[in-house]
């Protein structure tokens, strides 16, 4: 593995990616070096937290820098709507600071009145991980002190272990059947020796992801880090595969890829404005040749992929004579016979049906697909909406390298000691200069420093004025690393003793959350890492 190759971590995995391509591996063990690379490969759209009601501080901070269709949560947030938020958190050890940045998403998310979800992937921990269930139990309480302790309400969300969630088992399974091993070794690069075991931890984070929306199909947030969008992904497609119905837009009777309806949107569109073309009169044939001349015009209003532009042509003029009518089609994929025919019951206005769709020539398609919606649910579906993500950075190590579990002088557990706490932050990496002459005179390097990183992660809290602060005394050579780290680490001893007595009173209120944690299960002891296959 080169050095400048943009990978990806995650908690302590042993892999290690050989490819020059980003890599995403929820169990690997590797660093994002550039999220930039995210963006354009995997289609993670860069996070703006102008577009939020209220964003949180780690929004307005670029902690969190990522996302898929997040707008949709924030539409619903912004009028009053119902929408969701879930995490998991796998019990491997102790929660630390950089699992305090899930916990605050999710409790922001609580606090803009979605319905929030917490789980413990004891499932996963067990079968990638090898913990045993005694391990499991410890960690998985220490989790949800912490959780709660930081203010998550667990009387108004709802905390579950996947083990023990019948229903989760229920729609894990049904997810099930829609994929296959060879997605497995697509997106995981399971083989032949994988456990199992951890391929059902996978439907089953599938199953959490897409949890919160069984009881009402609505926006729901996974705020995760960059190492779990392969499972983001895998479930926005698994949301798809599961509906009896696919909204898509038509222009004629016949079937068009995703391509072809694009092209043909672009050419009806172009038609439109045309003086000399009436399209209500327009016929299929017509457009082939219009679409054919348009090819060979360099000042043509459209372009085209050749490939998508003949294979349009052929069908255009394989519909002859058939008039061009835009419409909304209801394509049948998993619907029942009786689903199919509500459907074209429920359907208002001029509509025709054919073998496996129906065409509707007076709705507009969000009007469509509430309807295919209902007629969905109404038969036994789960009209899941496409689950939206936001991608949070992971914290640098305060030795300056990644922040590992197995290195204790990296990272910060909530649980350590406040003195403990406040040593580590005093030995921490900075990025102030040799001399203290030359920090005065060329400023420190507050972008590339792990304890600036705490101030605006963590310690800061919702002060901005103080982040920007340090932040500017810093480059301005106004602030010194010696006293810098020093009010750092006081802050850190201080969270950590707060954080710590909030703990203490939280153990009353997880005693009355119904999530049983002494699982008294049988299984495999503990078992290396190495072990879990
Ligand atoms: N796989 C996650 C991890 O490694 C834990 C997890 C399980 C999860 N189910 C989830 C995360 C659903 C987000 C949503 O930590
Ligand atoms: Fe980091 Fe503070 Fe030093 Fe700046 S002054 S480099 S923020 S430790």
């Amino acid at each position: 593995m080169t050095e400048d190759q943009p990978t990806l971590e995650t908690d302590g995995g042993t892999d290690s990616v050989s490819s020059d391509d980003v890599a995403l591996d929820p169990w690997g063990s590797s660093t994002i070096e550039d999220y930039r690379k995210l963006f354009e490969q995997f289609g993670i759209e860069e996070f703006d937290a102008d577009e939020v009601p209220d964003p949180h501080y780690l929004m307005r901070r670029g902690a969190i820098f990522g996302h898929r269709e997040y707008e949709r949560v924030a539409e619903a947030m912004a009028n009053d709507e119902p929408f969701a938020a879930l995490s998991g958190f796998m019990p491997t050890g102790d929660p630390h600071i950089g699992h305090k940045m899930v916990f605050d998403e999710l409790i922001w998310h609580q606090q803009q009145g979605g319905e929030v979800y917490g789980l413990i992937a004891d499932l996963e921990a067990h079968s990638a991980r090898g913990m045993s269930w005694d391990e499991i139990d410890e960690h998985a309480r220490s989790y949800l002190l912490s959780f709660i302790a930081l203010g998550f309400d667990p009387e108004d969300g709802e905390l579950y272990r996947q083990s023990d969630n019948r229903e989760l088992q229920d729609l894990a399974f049904e997810i099930g059947s829609t994929t296959n091993f060879s997605e497995f070794e697509a997106i995981y690069g399971f083989g032949g020796e994988t456990n199992v075991s951890h391929m059902q931890s996978v439907v089953t984070q599938l199953a959490d992801i897409l949890y919160p929306q069984l009881d009402e199909p609505m926006p729901t947030v996974i705020p995760v880090g960059p190492d779990q969008d392969p499972h983001v992904r895998f479930a926005r497609d698994a949301a798809a595969r599961m509906r009896y119905f696919k909204v898509t837009e038509a222009f004629a009777s016949f079937e068009l890829d995703d391509e072809e309806r694009a092209l043909f949107r672009d050419l009806y569109d172009a038609l439109e404005t045309d003086d000399d073309v009436e399209t209500e009169d327009l016929r299929c044939e017509d457009a082939a040749e219009r679409l054919l001349e348009f090819a060979n015009d360099p000042a043509a209003p459209i372009g085209a992929d050749p490939a998508t532009r003949d294979s349009l042509v052929e069908k255009l003029e394989n519909g002859g004579k058939e008039p061009i009518r835009p419409r909304v089609r209801f394509l049948d994929r998993n619907a029942s016979e009786a689903a199919f025919d509500a459907l074209i019951e429920e359907i208002p206005g001029e509509k025709r049906r054919y073998d496996a769709h129906i065409d509707s020539f007076d709705l507009d398609p969000e009007e469509a697909e509430e309807i295919a919606r209902e007629v969905e649910i109404e038969h036994d579906g789960y009209g899941f909406q496409a689950p939206s993500s936001i991608y949070h950075r992971f914290m640098t190590g305060l030795t300056g390298g990644k922040m590992s579990s197995s290195i204790p002088a990296s990272h910060i557990s909530l649980l350590d000691d406040p003195e403990d706490g406040y040593d580590k932050v005093k030995s921490a990496a900075t990025g102030g200069r040799t001399t203290a002459e030359e920090q005065r005179e060329l400023g420190g390097k507050p972008d590339e420093c792990p304890v600036y990183e705490l101030y605006a992660y963590l310690l800061a809290e919702g002060d901005d004025e103080f982040a920007t602060r340090v932040y500017e005394e810093c480059t301005a050579g106004e602030r010194l690393c010696g006293g810098c780290k020093e009010q750092a680490a006081e802050l850190m001893a201080e969270f950590l003793e707060e954080h710590q007595e909030k703990r203490e009173e939280a153990k009353e209120l997880l005693e009355d959350v119904d999530i049983d944690l002494g699982s008294d299960r049988r299984g495999l002891g503990g078992r290396e890492e190495e072990d879990a296959v």
